[in-house]
């Protein structure tokens, strides 16, 4: 990839595994760097130009293009594309590394029991009770990555220790990106 292209950094993982915090946290230190940055996250895009879109197979199969889309035209402008959404088929993720060039794979790694515990927004409790229909870990499926090219894990390590792994992998994987 020419050093105009930017990378798209793609976190999959649960809901509450630590995504948003991540993506986050790794767009800032992009950014001293001097990078452009933009992120794409799951609950933003579902209130602009996801707006509508449920959680059935297909309205994830939707969402996923149309990040990919967005992604890929600012990837091509030369900005840094930080996507944090749950991705939970393999499928989706072959067609989003086969169609974004500079895709990168990064598993947030979290148990259901953990992101359960720390249910952020009370989505869990909800679906538990059966007010939310396809909810990912509980009524819904999440296929754990086959090959991630980065898998970081927030329960063992902190947001700053994962941070690091994912620059230095970036550092590490210039000529392939
Ligand atoms: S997906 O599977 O990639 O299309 O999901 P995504 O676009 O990332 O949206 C996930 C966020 O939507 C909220 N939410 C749900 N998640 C999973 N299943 C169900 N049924 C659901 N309903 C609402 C939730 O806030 C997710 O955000 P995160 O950041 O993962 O918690
Ligand atoms: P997601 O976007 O995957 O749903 P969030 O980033 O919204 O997840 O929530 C993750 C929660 O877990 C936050 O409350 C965050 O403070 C907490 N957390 C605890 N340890 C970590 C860690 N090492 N990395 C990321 N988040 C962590
Ligand atoms: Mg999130």
């Amino acid at each position: 990839m020419d050093t105009q292209h930017g990378s798209v950094l793609w976190f999959i993982g649960l809901s509450g595994a630590g995504k948003t915090t991540t993506a986050r946290f790794v767009a800032s230190k992009l950014r001293e760097q001097g990078r452009r940055v933009e992120l794409l996250d799951g609950d933003e895009l579902r209130e602009t130009i996801c707006k509508g879109l449920g959680f059935s197979k297909e309205e994830r199969f939707e969402n996923m293009k149309r990040i990919a889309y967005v992604s890929k035209l600012l990837a091509r402008n030369g900005v840094d594309v930080l996507v944090s959404a749950i991705t939970p088929y393999h499928e989706m993720r072959e067609i989003a590394r086969s169609e974004i060039p500079g895709f990168v794979e990064i598993y947030v790694k979290c148990s259901l029991g953990e992101c359960e515990r720390r249910d952020v927004k009370g989505l869990y409790a909800k679906a538990r009770r059966g007010e939310l229909k396809h909810f990912t870990g509980v009524s819904d499926p999440f296929e754990e990555p086959v090959h991630p090219d980065i898998t970081i894990c927030t329960s063992s390590f902190s947001v700053q220790d994962n941070c690091e792994a994912i620059l230095s992998w970036l550092d590490n994987n210039k000529a392939l990106l």
